[in-house]
């Protein structure tokens, strides 16, 4: 099937970067948010990322023009009717994104692909709540989309070879490098990534090392971008949180369960890059 109009369901910060990488590579795109404000705000940050472009000469002006024609909003499911792939970027919680993917199903053609960008739940629990699970799979994007090379497609026992054949070419257009992982929690990156994220935070946690020098360890000794503790700002707490007890919940290994500092700022809304604070503070950001 080919796939010409995209619908992105949740216009955060990974919805904001799927729909900014389609509408470069020249989908039609739509997404949604929850209400008209959240909307407004998600296409603005839409908007700012290809204005940087622009001025990093990444960009020309008529193409972020010609990119931002493409792309539309919606504050109902109906808005994806005329989508062949709609990718969900809601919050990490499975009752929302069954919510959604039932939603979906209801809203949009018998042959479209359904997909989550979901970091680590069950894409099984979310194609069963649909009638059409051989077209559900993940498609799991990184942090920050139109920076980040790699897309996990996430196989479940029910998708079928055709589902994972379309979004390979589709994830390929978009000049992703592709891999293919099992449904299982975490999938590759996150099931590797999330423990030493939490070791960083109880590091943080035993009182006897400071945030710098954490994240100046890693970023030189190990070659890293960026430090365990800008990196969890990055993704998120929130995020990070959700992934760390859907992993515990799974393997019960405590390598996964969420340190008490974590849960701690997650309930003091200290999210990270997008709430201005958490383990570093961003002023820039209205909290
Ligand atoms: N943050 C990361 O680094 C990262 C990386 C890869 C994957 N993910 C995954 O992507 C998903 C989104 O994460 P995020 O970081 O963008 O979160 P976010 O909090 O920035 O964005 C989620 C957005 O979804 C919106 N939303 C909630 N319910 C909705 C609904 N019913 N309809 C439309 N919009 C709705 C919210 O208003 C919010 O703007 C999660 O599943 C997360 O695990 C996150």
């Amino acid at each position: 099937m080919a796939v010409k109009q995209v619908g992105i369901v949740g216009c955060g910060q990974m919805g904001s970067g799927i729909a900014e990488v389609c509408a470069r590579a020249g989908y039609i795109v739509v997404v949604s948010e929850a209400d008209e404000a959240l909307l407004k705000r998600g296409l603005a940050s839409i908007e700012g990322s290809l204005a940087r472009a622009v001025s990093r000469g990444k960009m020309t002006e008529a193409d972020k023009a010609t990119t931002l024609k493409r792309i539309s909003g919606t504050t109902s499911v109906e808005g994806f009717k005329d989508c062949q792939l709609v990718i969900e970027a809601v919050v990490e919680n499975m009752a929302e994104k069954r919510k959604v993917f039932a939603a979906l199903d209801q809203a949009c053609q018998k042959d479209a692909i359904l997909a989550s960008n979901t970091s680590c739940l069950s894409v099984t629990e979310m194609a069963v709540a649909t009638k059409r699970p051989d077209k559900v799979l993940g498609i799991h994007f990184f942090n920050p989309v139109p920076v980040m090379k790699p897309v996990e497609l996430v196989r479940t026992i029910l998708t079928s070879a055709e589902t994972i054949a379309t979004a390979r070419d589709f994830s390929q257009s978009l000049g992703k490098s592709v891999v293919v992982s099992p449904d299982t929690p975490g999938f590759i990156v996150n099931r590797l990534l999330t423990p030493y994220l939490l070791d960083a935070v109880r590091l943080l946690e035993s009182g006897t090392v400071s945030r710098e020098d954490i994240d100046q360890a890693v970023t030189l000794g190990l070659n890293h971008p960026m430090g365990p503790l800008a990196l969890a700002d990055l993704i998120g707490l929130d995020t990070l949180y959700s992934i760390s007890t859907a992993l515990y919940e799974e393997f019960k290994d405590p390598r996964y369960a969420a340190p008490p500092l974590l849960r701690r700022m997650v309930l003091a809304r200290w999210l990270g890059r997008k709430t201005g604070k958490g383990f570093y503070d961003y002023p820039k950001v209205k909290a």
